[in-house]
């Protein structure tokens, strides 16, 4: 069983001023993917963490982006402001409420509103008119999709806000949370994380991920600091140490596994370990390759089951392994082994939670409705539990 974890001086709204340890590519040459391993150093706080638990970190945005803005606005940086989503009790420069304080993604209908309110020119009137048409409102979803703030500032010129008047528009730079890839047992004083640097391109524009790029670019290993905390968790391993765990992680959703089968094998757990894995390819994306057949060498991993998309045509997931060993798989289910997920909540975690329906329909010789209430039944028991986002 997982001991409590003591309370610290440090939490979301404490954060502690982390160093970055490591910042290491895990990805080979030639993957499409940047995947990282950073290691958060824990020396001068007394913060603990365990299995299962995120790491929150507040992230700053690109000075590069934050300058950007603060051009095509005519200002200084040194303006004073208070952003009304902030509710400051005194102002802050436009360079701190850019850079600390607020997000440059994200803008809202309400901005759209307000520039046809302000412009002076013609054209730009029409175009914005068509936007808020009370008709065109998948346009405008579509088209708020495709821009940061930057980009309304560059397209609508003449509307001239003043720093206020746009700081009054954004929302909170809000932190991002990762789950911990390390256990506290073997890690005492580091947290280790698996991180995809999330870089994109909408409206001819290259995005890049505020908080992703901040870890992997923005940091410097052993000299700058991020304010962090840790996020406690009901998402755990089995307090029973006797238990099976079946662990299905693709991509940055293997971090918690990684945790969890150290502080099993730490622990001494008897349960044994079943680790679902993918990602695109094999030769450049097995993540944490090494860590994993060492387990398998030494048993402290009973079976690895690896899904490689793009190794292949068809596309092969981890719900096609699971499928694959659907009788092997109930039968650790049915004695009472524990099944967790991790990863991409939008497509991957409904088409596990699919292939789990059927699996114990069709190996438990049930219909889909009893199936259906197993299950919920394994929820309620904590036999089934997801982190995904
Ligand atoms: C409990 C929890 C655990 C998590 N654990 C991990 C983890 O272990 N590892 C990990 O890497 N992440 C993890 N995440 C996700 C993480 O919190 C961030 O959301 C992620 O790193 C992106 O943050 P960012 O600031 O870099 O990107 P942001 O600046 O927030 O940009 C991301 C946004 O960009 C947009 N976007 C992204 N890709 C595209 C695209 N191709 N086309 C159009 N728009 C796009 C989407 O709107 C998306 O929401 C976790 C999230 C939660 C809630
Ligand atoms: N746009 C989105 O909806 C979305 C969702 C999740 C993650 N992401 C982004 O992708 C980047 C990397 O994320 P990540 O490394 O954690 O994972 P990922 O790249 O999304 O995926 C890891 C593996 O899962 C596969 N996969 C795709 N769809 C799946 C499905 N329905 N069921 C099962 N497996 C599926 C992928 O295959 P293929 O890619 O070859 O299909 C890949 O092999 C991040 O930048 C993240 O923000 C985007």
């Amino acid at each position: 069983m997982s001991a409590p974890v003591a309370i610290s001086v440090f939490s979301k709204e404490n954060p502690f001023h982390a160093k970055l340890a490591e910042n290491r590519l895990l990805n080979k040459p030639g993957s499409a993917k940047e995947t990282r391993h950073f290691i958060v150093s824990l020396e001068g706080s007394d913060l603990t963490y365990k299995a299962g638990d995120s790491l929150g970190v507040f992230p700053t945005n690109r000075p590069g982006d934050v300058a950007e803005i603060i051009e095509r606005l005519g200002a200084s940086g040194d303006e004073l402001v208070s952003p009304a989503m902030l509710k400051l009790a005194a102002p802050i420069t436009l360079r701190e409420a850019l850079s600390q304080r607020l997000a440059l993604s994200g803008p809202t209908a309400k901005l759209v509103n307000t520039l046809l309110a302000k412009t002076t020119d013609a054209a730009e009137q029409a175009r914005l008119s068509e936007l808020v048409k009370p008709e065109a409102k998948e346009a405008l979803a579509g088209f708020l999709d495709e821009r940061e703030y930057t980009d309304l500032l560059a397209e609508f010129p003449h509307a001239k806000l003043t720093p206020q008047e746009l700081v009054d528009h954004q929302r909170k730079l809000m932190p991002r949370l990762y789950s911990i890839a390390s256990s506290a047992k073997l890690y005492p004083r580091e947290i280790h994380l698996t991180v995809a640097v999330v870089r994109y391109t909408t409206n001819h524009r290259e995005r890049l991920g505020v908080c992703s790029t901040f870890l992997a670019e923005r940091m410097l290993v052993g000299e700058t600091f991020a304010p962090v905390f840790v996020s406690d968790s009901h998402f755990g391993p089995p307090e029973d140490p006797t238990k099976d765990a079946i662990m299905v992680g693709p991509g940055t959703g293997i971090a918690p596994f990684r945790a969890f089968v150290q502080d099993r094998v730490a622990t001494g757990a008897t349960g044994r370990n079943w680790v679902f894995f993918g990602d695109q390819k094999s030769k450049t994306d097995y993540l944490y390759q090494e860590e994993w057949e060492n387990y398998l060498v030494k048993g402290q991993v009973s079976r690895l089951d690896l899904a490689w998309s793009r190794d292949q045509g068809e596309k092969v997931y981890v719900q096609d392994k699971m499928r694959a060993s659907a009788a092997e798989l109930w039968t650790w289910i049915k004695n009472g082994g524990y099944f967790f997920v991790c990863g991409d909540a939008k497509r991957m975690a409904k088409d596990v939670d699919q292939a789990l329906h059927e699996i114990i329909a069709e190996q438990g010789a049930m219909p889909i409705e009893q199936a259906k209430d197993y299950v919920k039944q394994m929820k309620k028991d904590k036999r089934y539990q997801r982190d995904v986002y």
